[in-house]
């Protein structure tokens, strides 16, 4: 008899997924914050569970359920969710699909601006911190196997390729998000996977979750190519 496919891939191993937009605080009843749903995200980290891993989801606010069987973890803005990585490591596969803000008022008013008859003061903005980079360059404790998103809405593959360069991760997973594709916030998506040494593989258009599984089938396979 042949070797038999495992039925759960991701037994044994910690998984750990950024989903979601991030709310950065202008004062207490307004933010900034991006149109992403969670739903990749959200998708990735349900297949992961589904593989037989555990699972960490750090999430944005978002208006979608709880994947079944993954620990969630929310938050609001870029700095907590960088916390919030940093206190779910050690992990064997990091998953950096949040659409992280990235920049920030410079301060948070404690109050409500007031109009008072007048305009405000121009919103001063600051960069956030980045967290896939920032787990990426690690040198103890980075997970073996760290994919980050690349959204964008031109130059799709050379900004991806670009990106996995500056941020040191090991894959991409790129999507094309201009207004047309419907891919933010809508039900499909067709990704890239783009490698470190510049491969692309891409993908027809697939429902979410679908991509998700797929996503999930193809670490469970380069971390067993890895460490068995
Ligand atoms: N990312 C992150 N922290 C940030 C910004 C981005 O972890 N502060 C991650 C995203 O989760 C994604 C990847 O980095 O996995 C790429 O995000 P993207 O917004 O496409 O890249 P940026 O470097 O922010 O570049 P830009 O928005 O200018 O295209
Ligand atoms: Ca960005």
């Amino acid at each position: 008899a042949g070797r038999e496919v495992p039925q759960k891939p991701m037994a044994g191993r910690h998984v750990l997924v950024t989903s979601g937009p991030t709310h950065e605080a202008i004062d207490p009843v307004r933010y900034l914050a991006n149109r992403s749903s969670g739903r990749q995200g959200h998708a990735v980290a349900a297949a992961a569970a589904e593989a037989g891993a555990r699972v960490t989801l750090v999430s944005g606010p978002v208006a979608i359920p709880d994947p079944a069987g993954v620990t969630v973890v929310r938050v609001e803005s870029a700095r907590a969710m960088l916390a919030a990585v940093e206190a779910a490591l050690p992990a064997d596969l990091a998953i950096f699909a949040a659409a992280v803000g990235d920049w920030r008022p410079a301060e948070m008013r404690d109050a409500k601006i007031k109009k008072d008859g007048h305009m405000p003061a121009p919103l001063t903005l600051v960069e956030n911190p980045d967290i896939l980079a920032t787990i990426s360059a690690r040198t103890e404790g980075r997970p073996p196997l760290v994919v980050g998103f690349a959204a964008e809405t031109d130059a799709v593959l050379d900004n991806a390729r670009k990106k996995i360069a500056r941020k040191g991760c090991d894959l991409i997973v790129a999507n094309d998000v201009s207004a047309e594709g419907g891919v933010m916030g809508g039900l499909d998506n067709t990704v890239h996977l783009v490698a470190r040494d510049g491969g692309v593989e891409t993908w027809p258009k697939l429902g979410k979750e679908e991509v998700g599984r797929r996503l999930v089938a193809r670490f469970a396979a380069l971390l067993a190519a890895r460490n068995g």
